[in-house]
């Protein structure tokens, strides 16, 4: 790609056609140069830019004229912000806008907002005409270091959350740490948690670097921004290309998260996804210890970072019993015992002998776990 000179680029590269690589711009002051880009990475004829309502005023009428001036035809279509609108009922809404618009087979979608933006307008670009391009714009942390990269898009379900979706990789990504001024702290410090965890999981120096660099990253320093998102994108970049279609090594980016769904479930979706995971992976490096798999001190060690990103280390758990049973209907759990990615020390992940990249955690281990790394209040 002919690069304006802004930033980091990542390459995720895919093994195998249908599914293309695409290059992950990291920038601050990227966003200046988009119109550029996306007519190299997603030549159309026309474009839908879909943007969740409270950000069309932060960000979304800037890049539609910045695409406009780029010389891009260009219609913004807005849905109410989120997760409860990440619906079946807003994909139909927002396809059927396109269809009134005269969108063709020859447009593409791009999604500026968070996580869910780019689920929902990632589904509609997967569906649409049986699927046309997407860009995805990333604005909140968490977006730019996991959900925009790896292709997975979808919508929720009564039934739970991501039930209907597809793989459809982007064409292009471009993540310009600048748009991040504009979020919460909260946002900021529930993206950050995942940016642990991809330390966590496979490079121990990231790990440190993230613990040396926490009062800069909750700051917003945009060098230490920029290093922050591409390195994160690099980790999962690499996990995605290796196993694309989650058959089998993606499973170690669910490291704290078996825990963390569980926990997001038992308070009713009101603990935010980055805190649950914090929490998550305490529990599962207690877990891990606790089975003789994870080095001991580890979870100490991930509390000490979590500690200083401002993230929770303890939490008022309702009932470990309650937690456990949540556990066992956990979409990822065979036989209903829960298995979890488990490290073998911060920035290697473990593997059974058998191979696989989960573990069955025996429950009592698993209660003993929870106990020991999430000792708020618990009511027995
Ligand atoms: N596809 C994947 O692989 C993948 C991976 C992880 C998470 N996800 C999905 O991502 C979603 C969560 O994403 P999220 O945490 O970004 O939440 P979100 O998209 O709901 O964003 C949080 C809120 O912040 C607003 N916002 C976004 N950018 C902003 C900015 N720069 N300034 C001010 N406000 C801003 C959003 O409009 C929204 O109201 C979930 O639906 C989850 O399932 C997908
Ligand atoms: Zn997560």
């Amino acid at each position: 790609m002919n690069d304006p000179g802004v930033g980091l680029n990542v390459r995720v590269d895919m093994p195998a056609p249908p599914m293309h690589g695409y290059d992950v711009v990291v920038g601050a002051g990227a966003l200046d140069g988009l119109a550029t880009r996306v007519r190299q990475a997603a030549p159309a004829e026309r474009y839908a830019l879909i943007v969740p309502g409270d950000i069309v005023g932060l960000h979304g009428a800037r890049v539609l004229s910045q695409l406009r001036d780029g010389g891009l035809v260009v219609d913004m279509l807005e849905f109410a912000a989120g997760e409860a609108h990440k619906t079946r009922a807003v994909w139909a809404s927002l396809t059927d806008r396109m269809l009134e618009l005269g969108l063709g087979r020859d447009s593409a979608v791009i999604a500026l907002g968070g996580g869910v933006a780019g689920d929902l307008a990632g589904f509609v670009a997967a569906t649409y005409m049986r699927g046309i391009p997407v860009v995805q714009v990333p604005t909140t942390l968490l977006a730019m270091i996991d959900a925009a990269v790896g292709g997975k898009t979808g919508v929720d379900t009564e039934a739970g959350k991501n039930l209907v979706g597809s793989f459809h990789p982007p064409r292009l990504v471009i993540a310009d740490p600048l748009v991040l001024r504009t979020l919460s702290p909260d946002e900021l410090r529930g993206g950050l948690a995942e940016a642990v965890k991809h330390g966590a999981i496979l490079d121990a120096d990231y790990f440190a670097w993230i613990a040396g660099n926490a009062a800069a990253i909750l700051e917003l320093d945009a060098p230490v921004l920029e290093e922050l998102v591409s390195r994160s994108v690099r980790i999962k970049a690499d996990v995605v290309m290796e196993d694309p279609l989650e058959a089998g090594r993606r499973a170690v980016l669910n490291f704290g998260h078996t825990v963390a769904h569980a926990l997001e479930l038992q308070a009713g979706y009101r603990l935010r996804h980055g805190y649950a995971v914090a929490l998550g992976m305490l529990a599962e490096a207690a877990a891990g210890e606790g089975c003789g798999v994870t080095e001991g001190g580890t979870m100490e060690r991930i509390a000490e970072t979590l500690h200083r990103c401002e993230l929770p280390t303890s939490h008022d758990i309702g009932s470990v019993d309650g937690l456990l049973s949540i556990m066992r209907l956990d979409k990822k759990a065979r036989r209903t015992r829960p298995r979890l990615a488990l490290l073998e020390r911060i920035g290697v992940c473990a593997r059974d002998p058998a191979g696989s990249w989960t573990f069955e955690v025996p429950e009592a281990d698993l209660t003993a776990a929870v106990r020991r790394a999430l000792h708020g209040g618990e009511v027995v």
